[in-house]
């Protein structure tokens, strides 16, 4: 018996990084698991890798009418939502004098808007006892020169995770944010187009444990707080930075 075993559990963003290996863990552990990209073979390769379990709906979180169609694969499917990570997101380096009304309304309205109207349209399918996942970042905490679009949209949902805990506690909903550090994945390399050992190399410097982290570890702490294993935890942030805002 897995940890999430028989529950079924939707990952925004389940291609690459994080989402791919959160979606693959709470597989491996029990659960049936909705995936979401914007790519049809991009889910099928990822689907591939995770096995018998998995399911991809081609669903843009920033298009938020598109997110019907996710809910509508889950509602079919008949069983309810136990597991949500909103994990689909990104973002892009840009100085404060380069940041322009474009960078400014697509980050928002995917990791905030893409956020928000997951959660709530997920929330006529949440069994009791649902868990919510959110992906911050220490970046929230943190100042991070040319940064400050995406902090602004993690800390958008800091604070997402507070209200949200609040407002659903008594429907026994519980929601968490996970707060990776630096985790190398294709959307952290991809900051820094031919020069990705180097961005490495300077993230894992500002980490106390000396490296940046695997998809693997956050994904660890993503079951975690889907599972039971954290019954008593509601509206907390999980940082799991090597220590990077701890210390
Ligand atoms: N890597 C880090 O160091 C780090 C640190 C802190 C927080 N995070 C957060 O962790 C999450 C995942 O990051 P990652 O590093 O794993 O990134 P990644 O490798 O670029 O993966 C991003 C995932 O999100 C999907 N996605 C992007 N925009 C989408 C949209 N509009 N609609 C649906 N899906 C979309 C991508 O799918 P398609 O491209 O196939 O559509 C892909 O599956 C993000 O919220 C990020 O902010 C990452």
């Amino acid at each position: 018996m897995g940890v999430v075993q028989d529950k079924v559990a939707l990952v925004t963003g389940g291609t690459s990084g994080i989402g791919l290996a959160a979606a693959r863990r709470l597989a491996d552990e029990g659960a049936y698991v909705f995936i979401t990209g914007r790519s049809r073979a991009r889910l099928d390769e990822a689907v591939a890798q995770i096995g018998s379990g998995a399911e991809g709906v081609v669903s843009d979180v920033s298009d938020f009418a598109d997110i019907d169609t996710v809910v509508e694969a889950i509602r079919s499917h008949g069983r309810g939502l136990d597991v949500v990570f909103t994990n689909a997101g990104g973002g892009e380096f840009a100085a404060l004098p380069d940041i322009t009304v474009e960078h400014f309304t697509s980050t928002f309205t995917t990791n905030v808007g893409g956020t928000l109207f997951t959660v709530q349209k997920v929330l006529p399918l949440l069994n009791r006892g649902a868990s919510i996942v959110l992906a911050g970042s220490t970046a929230a905490s943190n100042g991070t020169p040319s940064f400050s679009v995406y902090a602004a949209t993690k800390a958008a949902i800091r604070s997402f995770g507070r209200t949200w805990a609040a407002e659903l506690a008594g429907s026994g909903i519980r929601v968490n944010t996970v707060v990776p550090g630096p985790i190398e994945t294709p959307g952290l390399v991809g900051l820094a187009p031919g020069n990705e050992q180097e961005l490495l190399d300077e993230m894992a410097a500002d980490v106390p444990l000396g490296r940046v982290g695997r998809p693997e570890e956050i994904a660890a702490a993503v079951l975690f707080l889907a599972s039971d294993q954290s019954s008593f935890m509601t509206g907390a942030e999980l940082a799991v930075d090597g220590g990077q805002i701890q210390l």
